[in-house]
């Protein structure tokens, strides 16, 4: 075994065992000290897009194509420069079919720490959203698990995090909570879609909070205040977990459609990242970028919507059930353009599909880059 590799795997063991004993204080300070190493590095910069990723709700509670897609993204770490990897955005669906119990809950252990568990992809942040099936449970509890473990950020139901690209500037990528978003979108009433009747009754099964406890308008207005903030950076993204458009089986999100789409369109978005379809897609409306990438863990074949897209719009979709491979997403940032790809896990993490997503060349100020928390 070669030094670095000796070291690279007493670091991971080190690392792991820090992951089950550290408390709470010192996950926290990993957390800065990683984010530390990570700058250092000076190749171009990427991220990962995983959605739908939360395995199976029974033992062993993880699928073929998530352990594909968790050892594809560990390759394809391996292959870019260290460090580079800055985070891996987690857009929903977190824990199928209903979430989490409590903070204490062994699905983080065996539906996320046991399966992205490969040491080059074990340094990297994961930054989360919440999908419809973790509302079905308590998706606080989700958010609570950021005390407790090194690479879980989940500060909010919607939260901002900024990249730092050496000489190009900043990355920004604004996370939404879609169901807490729509109005009547089947993310609109998951209690009843999903929850069995054992669930249903149960005190303990968490809601999503009554249309009558929040403010829609509130959450949009955040959002358009964090678009405005971040409106300078050469590239914008905004993900959550329910598409706005989709050629799949559950097809665009209506709410989304009418209220989050023209936001898109009005601040000149990179892209918009989601899942919810269990497959992958690039559609380009109206110049605007949409990637779905919920095939991390779950492929489903349907192409119910496909009509609806006027010809050319729809770049690409990947809908392969039949090899147990999930799929995930990067974007790789340059100073002139992102690209962004879709990769096939396997044996080993095959290119799909690459898209350039040209740097934002917008003139306004915006006046900081803290990462914003609702
Ligand atoms: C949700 O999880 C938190 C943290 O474990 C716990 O305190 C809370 O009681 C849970 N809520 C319900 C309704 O079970
Ligand atoms: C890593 O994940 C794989 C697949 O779930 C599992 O077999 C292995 O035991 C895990 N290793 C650790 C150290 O958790
Ligand atoms: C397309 O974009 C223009 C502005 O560039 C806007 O006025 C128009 O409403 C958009 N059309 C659709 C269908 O979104
Ligand atoms: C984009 O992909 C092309 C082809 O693989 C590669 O040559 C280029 O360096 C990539 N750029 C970035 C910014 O990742
Ligand atoms: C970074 O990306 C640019 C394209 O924007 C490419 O020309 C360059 O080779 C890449 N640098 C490295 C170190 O991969």
């Amino acid at each position: 075994m070669s030094k670095l590799l000796q070291h690279m795997v007493l670091k991971s063991l080190a690392a792991l065992l820090l992951c089950y004993l550290m408390p709470v204080e010192a996950a926290q300070l990993m957390k800065q000290t990683g984010a530390q190493i990570r700058q250092s590095s000076n190749a171009n910069k990427s991220v990962f897009v995983v959605a739908d990723w939360g395995g199976i709700g029974s033992s062993p509670f993880v699928t073929p194509w998530e352990v594909t897609t968790a050892a594809a993204m560990d390759s394809l770490s391996g292959r870019l420069p260290d460090g580079s990897v800055e985070a891996v955005f987690a857009l929903g669906d977190n824990f199928y079919s209903f979430g989490v119990k409590n903070v204490e809950d062994d699905r983080f252990r065996t539906t996320f720490e046991a399966v992205f568990n490969g040491s080059r992809l074990r340094p990297t942040p994961w930054y989360l959203v919440a999908g419809n099936h973790d509302w079905l449970g308590n998706a606080s509890a989700q958010i609570l698990y950021s005390k407790r473990s090194s690479r879980w950020n989940f500060p909010d139901y919607f939260h901002t995090k900024v990249i730092q690209l050496d000489g190009i500037g900043c990355a920004a990528f604004i996370l939404v909570d879609t169901v807490l978003l729509s109005e009547s979108a089947e993310a609109l009433h998951p209690d009843d879609l999903y929850r069995p009747p054992t669930l249903k009754s149960a005190k303990s099964a968490r809601r999503r909070p009554k249309l009558t406890d929040v403010s829609i308008d509130k959450y949009f207005s955040w959002l358009e205040k964090q678009l405005q903030l971040y409106y300078s950076c050469p590239y914008l993204f905004v993900a959550g977990h329910h598409p706005v458009w989709s050629i799949g089986q559950h097809g665009p999100t209506s709410d989304l459609v009418r209220r989050l789409d023209p936001l898109l369109l009005k601040y000149k978005v990179s892209a918009y990242l989601c899942g919810h379809e269990h497959n992958m897609q690039h559609i380009v409306l109206n110049g605007t970028d949409y990637f779905v990438a919920g095939a991390a863990a779950h492929v489903t074949t349907s192409t119910a919507h496909m009509g609806l897209f006027p010809p050319g719009s729809v770049r690409y979709y990947w809908n392969k059930q039949a090899d147990l491979d999930g799929a995930f997403m990067t974007l790789g940032f340059g100073s002139d353009y992102a690209n962004a790809t879709f990769v096939e896990a396997g044996s080993e993490a095959r290119l799909l599909y690459s898209a350039r997503l040209p740097r934002r060349r917008v003139h306004q100020q915006f006046s900081g880059l803290d990462d914003g928390v609702l």
